[in-house]
């Protein structure tokens, strides 16, 4: 995800405090490396970068004391290039003229990065970032001016991004938007562009906000936009922001949950074009399907995207992965494996304890370890062989929602690459969009019913196993009720018993999968249970069931994919009637390092 800001003022003064604590407003954004530049008057610029929190990095290098004109500070959430000191933003261009930071993803940038090195032009990282810089480096060359460089830089730049660059000879600096947030603040004698409004507001509530294929070029005492496409003058008042810190930090959402909940489709895109772009899928992928057995292995909702995955893999790839929950592998298959073997290990902080038990008795065996992780720089990627990015940044709440969606993408990429690629992954990001507006409401209504209950089955079947089980640990986590989620097939086998009138079953039924869902809805309904199906639309089901949760039409595979994302939205529903905050939620932390 990361964070830019970048400060213009009219002389020379300490730039750093406002830097330092612009970046600390972002560190939700990212936290894994922070960069402050500085361009005094006469030109000089000062950078002071590293691996590192926010707080570290300051200590090291000072950061408060710097001083100057124009200040930029990056917050790193690594996707491209491992954590370091040289992959920290802000970067230089080749002779040390331009100095600019960037959020977002650039997908081309590898083959960016052999063009700028064949034209002779000093690469210091293997950081997309610095793309953004040579990119716009390029065209001064050919003595274009700064904006006309920067317009036919974002050409070139594929991917979603914002970015911020400054020159040492000009008194602005520049921010383009493609994709990832920006917005523009005007203070007295002072202006400012950040990715959010977080850090802007306690410098100005003065609000501008810049549309994607838009530049904005900020002076002391004034900011001009311009359209990308034809260098137009664009006219846009300020606006007057008057809600406070905490709304702007939750981006107007009541908590972080149903931020990230809203977030999906971004990150989802982002991951999108990454996969499609890296050159590291394929020796992943070569890993999976040269390997006698292979495994997929994480806790919790890590777990139900590798139950989901190996679905997936089945089905699409016709690729046996058996997905195990991490202490049970180690108990039960870790002394089997020889080298012949691939494990996956997937986990959102790439730090859960039991994760790491596994992979420690995986090592003395030889097996290929691969990692599945958001977090760049944990110990299970720094202990894979290949390693696959979620690309989410940072994600707050204690519940899983948007690294559990981008883990399910990144498996049905996978196995849609093996099986010869039949879905638009261009449309996904949309369609996620609207499954969430479309089943929001709907969402609503189910959870004012399952509330007034105290417990409940989510079944499901074939790929949506993985998702009825994750719906039904959103709600035990923040409702604090109990949730079962089982096979549809296994529910006559026992649990059955515990139907009674009214009494809530809810199934999650992929197309593939309904004529037999129905047989398992039938055992429920007969007895005078209530069912309710998440599944699209089905004519079969919908005689059948008592209510329908209705999923948008399409490739029968993406069923399982957006089906969660209702389930995300009940058990939010659930726990803020409740009076519970779900961001929060009680005796559980994001991230278990313990036994
Ligand atoms: O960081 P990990 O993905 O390894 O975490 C595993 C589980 O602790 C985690 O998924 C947990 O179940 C979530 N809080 C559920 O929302």
């Amino acid at each position: 995800m990361c964070g830019i800001f970048g400060v213009v003022t009219n002389h020379d003064q300490p730039l750093g405090s406002i830097l330092v604590e612009a970046g600390r407003r972002l560190a939700y954004r990212g936290y894994d490396s922070i960069g402050c530049a500085t361009i005094s008057g006469n030109g000089q610029i000062d950078l002071r970068k590293d691996a590192g929190k926010i707080d570290e990095v300051n200590e090291r290098w000072q950061l408060g004391e710097m001083r100057g004109r124009r200040g930029i500070v990056q917050l790193r959430w690594a996707t491209f290039g491992a954590p370091s000191q040289a992959n920290a933003q802000p970067h230089l261009d080749s002779d040390g003229d331009l100095v600019g930071a960037h959020n977002g993803n650039i997908v081309n940038h590898v083959s960016l990065r052999e063009a700028f090195v064949e034209q002779g032009m000093t690469v210091r990282s293997t950081n997309d970032g610095e793309s953004c810089v040579h990119a716009v480096e390029r065209y001064v060359n050919t003595g274009l001016d700064l904006v006309d460089s920067i317009r036919r830089a974002y050409d070139d730049l594929q991917g979603d991004y914002a970015f911020v660059i400054g020159h040492q000879s000009s008194p602005t600096l520049h921010a383009i938007k493609k994709g990832s947030g920006l917005v523009v603040g005007i203070a007295d004698k002072m202006t400012c562009v950040s990715s959010d409004l977080p850090s802007i507001l306690p410098l100005t509530n003065q609000i501008l906000r810049v549309c994607d294929g838009e530049i904005a070029t900020l002076w002391s005492d004034r900011v001009e936009l311009r359209r990308v496409s034809d260098g137009a003058l664009i006219e846009r008042e300020p606006e007057t922001f008057t809600q406070g810190m905490e709304a702007a930090v939750k981006s107007g959402y009541a908590h972080f949950m149903l931020k990230e909940i809203h977030e999906q489709p971004q990150v989802a895109a982002e991951l999108i074009h990454w996969l499609a772009a890296s050159p590291h899928v394929e020796p992943f992928l070569e890993a999976m399907t040269s390997a006698r057995r292979l495994y997929l292995v994480g806790c919790g909702t890590s777990y139900h995207a590798c139950l989901v995955g190996a679905a997936y893999l089945n089905r699409l790839a016709k690729l046996a992965a058996v997905p195990v929950l991490a202490p049970q592998f180690r108990e039960t298959l870790a002394h089997t494996l020889t080298p012949e073997d691939t494990v996956v290990f997937v986990s959102q902080s790439g730090e859960t304890k039991d994760v790491l038990n596994a992979l420690n008795a995986t090592r003395p065996s030889g097996a290929r370890i691969l990692g599945v992780l958001n977090v760049l720089g944990s110990t299970l990627m720094q202990a894979s062989q290949h390693y696959l990015p979620l690309a989410c940044g940072y994600e707050i709440s204690v519940p899983a929602t948007k690294t559990y969606l981008n883990q399910v993408v990144l498996f049905l990429y996978l196995a849609d690459r093996l099986s010869g690629r039949r879905i638009d992954w261009q449309a996904v990001p949309q369609l996620i969009q609207q499954t969430v507006d479309q089943t929001d409401s709907q969402a609503r209504q189910v959870a004012l019913l399952l509330n007034s209950f105290r417990e409940f089955y989510f079944l499901g079947y074939g790929e949506t196993l993985g998702v009825a089980m994750e719906g039904a640990l959103k709600l035990k986590e923040i409702t604090y009720l109990h949730c079962e989620g089982m096979l549809s097939a296994e529910f006559k086998h026992g649990p059955l018993s515990a139907v009674f009138d009214g009494y809530p079953v809810l199934f999650v039924n992929a197309p593939q999968d309904a004529a037999m869902m129905v047989n398992h809805v039938n055992e429920v309904t007969c007895r005078g249970g209530r069912a309710i199906a998440v599944a699209v639309e089905d004519e079969l089901l919908r005689k059948n069931v008592n209510d329908y949760l209705l999923l948008p039409t399409t490739s029968p595979e993406l069923t399982a994919l957006l089906a969660v994302l209702p389930l995300q939205l009940i058990s939010y529903y659930m726990s803020v009637a409740r009076g519970i905050d779900p961001d929060f939620p009680r005796n559980l932390s994001k991230t278990l390092t313990v036994d």
